[in-house]
């Protein structure tokens, strides 16, 4: 059955291993559709978070929600189906460009790979390369820069079509051009879709409807950028210094 995608985090702890906490009691909720950025400094827990929403481990206290049904009573099949999650670095394999795209919709016809590309801003390079589509990629993605293999990733979550959109930026540097591609990408790929951005572009921070801003394990500040800048905490440093 479809599900509208809220996401509630209630009293989560979690720690990996026998270590000290990673995540301290967090709570929030996501309603379906929002947007949310995610920021702190490097070891806050930010992967952590998205890491327990897709069940690669979970927590020791607290549970996730997913419109009120705790997760850990779904299948992982049947939750991975409603998610899409795009990781840092972009998993590409080998086989043809089309076959990237297909990779989570085998049936999806041409047509709709074409019209995913497009709607990403992928097609142009694609159609610029020496078989289009059809043109073979290896399973490093060599021949195919940072930010088009990002691009592709993005063409592939479309195509899937998932109610919840997980999406861990890159940090690289792309340049300028791919940079305007890669923005406005993210903003038709999270339409009509609950989001969680692990974001470290600004542009993508300023576009979220709210900011999570996580320290130490916990959520310290949430907000827009404005109501963020005007509280000169957390966000005021990390964002003016
Ligand atoms: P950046 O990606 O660097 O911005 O950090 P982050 O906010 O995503 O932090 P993350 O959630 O990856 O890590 C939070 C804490 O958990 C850090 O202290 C990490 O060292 C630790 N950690 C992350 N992954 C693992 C893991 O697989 N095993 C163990 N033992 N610790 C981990
Ligand atoms: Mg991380």
């Amino acid at each position: 059955p479809p599900i509208k995608g809220e996401i509630r985090f209630e009293n989560v702890s979690f720690s990996y291993e026998e270590e000290k906490p990673v995540l301290k009691d967090v709570t929030f909720t996501i309603k379906p559709g929002e947007t949310i950025a995610l920021v702190g400094e490097t070891g806050a827990g930010k992967t952590t978070i998205i890491s327990l929403l897709a069940r690669f481990y979970d927590p020791q206290r607290g549970r996730i929600l997913i419109d009120g049904h705790d997760i850990r009573n779904v299948t992982l099949k049947s939750l991975r189906k409603q998610m899409g999650i795009m990781l840092q670095d972009t998993f590409i394999f080998s086989g043809t460009v089309a076959d990237n795209i297909r990779y989570a919709k085998p049936d999806a016809t041409m047509d709709e790979v074409i019209k995913a590309a497009k709607t990403v801003n992928a097609h142009e390079f694609i159609m610029k390369m020496e078989n289009g589509y059809d043109t073979e990629v290896n399973e490093r993605g060599s021949r195919l820069s940072i930010g088009q293999r990002q691009l592709i990733a993005f063409a592939r979550a479309l195509l899937a079509d998932p109610k919840i959109l997980i999406l861990d930026e890159a940090t690289s540097a792309v340049d300028t051009q791919t940079e305007v591609l890669i923005q406005e990408a993210i903003e038709k790929l999270t339409k009509g879709r609950t989001s969680i951005i692990i974001a470290h572009r600004l542009s993508t921070i300023r576009n979220a409807d709210r900011i999570f801003v996580i320290h130490n394990g916990q959520i310290v500040e949430e907000g827009n950028h404005q109501q963020l800048l005007e509280k000169r905490g957390f966000y005021y440093n990390l964002y003016t210094s």
